[in-house]
């Protein structure tokens, strides 16, 4: 045990001396973190460029833009404020890109494995489809899609099952008594897990394995939220999710545009009951697929 500890700890010593050496020198891995970095900045540099070139051209309404000319005001030309922008700007790709396409990879999933879901969506589609005369999906607008309440229901009920946040953390800054009682000193990590939350019989019933969108509709088919304490995909209180409308938006839209033009079938078969008892998840930050999500395509008859 003790020659255990000893080659745990000189190889503990031999690595951070290896990193604060690569750091020092600015070789090795730390040398390509600060690479990927500046790529990354420059990226984001970029698009602020081409942004500015734009502003006040009234047919740009992409969420940037509009940023971009709402706070023009507080002086973007200066070289810290660009920074401060930049920073937003990657946050904003960081946050809002692979979460939601995570979700829509789960979501895509299950409704291969549950047809009669599948064909609620379609119903939901095709009705919207006549209101509103047929228009190209792409075209749809915010309040046609707001209206899709089942839809919106069983994305919700997809990432209760799949959040793309699996676990989250907190570092506490002082000690801390939890509503429950519970006692958190400074300087520990306070961890809740809305993959763990989503599969508790407690909080969602013993059909909490279930994928029923049902359980997010009235009695009039109204989409009907639950308490962001109970359901934190997207977390909850001050820090919550500044993207979550957004994002059910852009889902909603590409389920639109996907479904309305295509039959999905996932190869190997999708999320049934049966297979959703060992899901095929790897964990990183966020929850992915293993393997990514495989499907044909088959164009649909209008
Ligand atoms: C299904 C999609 C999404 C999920 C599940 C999700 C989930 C989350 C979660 C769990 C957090 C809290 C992170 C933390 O503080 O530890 C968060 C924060 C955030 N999200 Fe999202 N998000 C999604 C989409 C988006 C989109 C599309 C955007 C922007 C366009 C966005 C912007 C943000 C921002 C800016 C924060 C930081 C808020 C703050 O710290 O005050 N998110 N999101």
């Amino acid at each position: 045990m003790k020659n255990c500890y000893k080659r745990f700890g000189s190889r503990f010593i031999l690595n951070t001396t290896k990193l604060l050496v690569w750091w020092f020198f600015n070789v090795g891995s730390e040398r390509k973190y600060k690479e990927a970095i500046e790529r990354v900045n420059q990226f984001a540099m970029e698009v602020i460029k081409s942004k500015e070139t734009q502003i006040g051209d009234k047919t740009n309404e992409d969420l940037l833009s509009r940023f971009m000319a709402s706070s023009w005001e507080m002086g973007f030309e200066d070289e810290e404020r660009r920074k401060f922008l930049r920073d937003i700007i990657i946050s904003f790709i960081l946050a809002g890109k692979d979460s939601t396409s995570t979700a829509l990879t789960w979501f895509f999933w299950l409704l291969d494995g549950h047809p009669h879901c599948k064909h609620m969506i379609h119903k939901e589609l095709s009705m919207l489809m006549t209101s509103t005369h047929h228009i190209h999906p792409l075209n749809l607008t915010f309040d046609d899609l707001k209206n899709l309440h089942y839809l919106h229901a069983a994305l919700s009920e997809s990432m209760r099952l799949f959040p793309p946040v699996p676990i989250n953390s907190r570092l506490t800054v002082d000690d801390d008594i939890l509503p429950d009682g519970t006692f958190v000193g400074k300087g520990w990590f306070a961890d809740y897990s809305a993959y763990a939350m989503g599969r508790m019989e407690r909080l969602w019933g013993s059909d909490c394995r279930e994928f029923k969108p049902g359980r997010w509709l009235d009695d009039n088919g109204m989409y009907q939220n639950f308490d962001q304490y109970k359901y934190p995909v997207f977390h909850g209180g001050f820090r919550m999710c500044l993207g979550k409308e957004m994002a059910y938006l852009q889902m909603k839209s590409v389920v639109v545009a996907v479904m309305h033009e295509f039959e999905i079938e996932v190869v190997g078969g999708g999320g049934t009951p049966e297979k959703m008892v060992e899901p095929p998840y790897s964990l990183s930050l966020l929850l992915n697929m293993k393997n990514g999500l495989h499907v044909r395509l088959k164009k649909r008859q209008q």
